[in-house]
């Protein structure tokens, strides 16, 4: 089974997967935050369990090759955590999905880690389709994708639930690179 690397190195990023270890790292930098968490699948965080589930998931995943496997990025100048990116691996194709803290936005940074990614994955002679959605509403998250040489595809109707802001399922914007 393909297993993707469990670190990884950009000009500004230190990758590793992540464990339920960092829990309390991940709380404090941006998972308690709901101006970050807005558009993410999950309510902005107030206590360490949670997260410490979430990452015991990560970790059943990186253990087993099935299920979204995230990494933790640190800045490599200062070690500070930064954001996480996560990877699903499907028949042919790897889906990712990302989250920075607000403090590092705007510096390319997630566009960096997903560039990586993208390239790996689609060097893997299994993987022809690299891919991810966001909301309609998060034309951020768009540029990240165009940057790392996706073309949007369309719009995935009534796609995702995003329970900051609400229980109904949201249009998303789908974007992929193929070979
Ligand atoms: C989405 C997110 C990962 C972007 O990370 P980032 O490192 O700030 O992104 P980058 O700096 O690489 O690129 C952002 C691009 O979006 C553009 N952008 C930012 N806000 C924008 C807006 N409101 N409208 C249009 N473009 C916008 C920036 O100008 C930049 O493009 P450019 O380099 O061509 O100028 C970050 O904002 C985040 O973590 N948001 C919360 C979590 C989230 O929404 N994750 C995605 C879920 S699918």
């Amino acid at each position: 089974m393909l297993r993707p690397p469990e670190t990884f190195l950009t000009a500004r990023l230190a990758a590793r997967r992540a464990t339920v270890a960092d829990a309390p790292a991940v709380l404090a930098a941006y998972a308690n935050d709901e101006t970050v968490t807005r558009y993410l699948s999950w309510k902005a965080h107030a206590d360490v369990k949670p997260v410490e589930e979430f990452l015991g998931h990560a970790e059943e995943a990186w253990r087993t090759g099935k299920g979204a496997m995230p990494w933790l990025l640190h800045l490599r100048d200062t070690s500070e955590l930064a954001g996480s990116i996560g990877v699903s691996l499907g028949t042919g194709s790897a889906m990712f999905g990302y989250v920075l803290a607000k403090k590092h936005w705007h510096r390319g940074l997630m566009a960096e880690a997903l560039s990586s990614l993208v390239e790996w994955s689609l060097a893997q002679p299994s993987i022809y389709r690299a891919w991810a959605f966001c909301d309609v509403e998060n034309p951020a998250s768009v540029r990240v994708m165009e940057k790392a040489g996706m073309q949007r595809e369309g719009v995935l109707r009534r796609w995702h639930v995003c329970p900051t802001i609400g229980s109904e399922p949201r249009d998303c914007t789908v974007c992929a690179r193929v070979k």
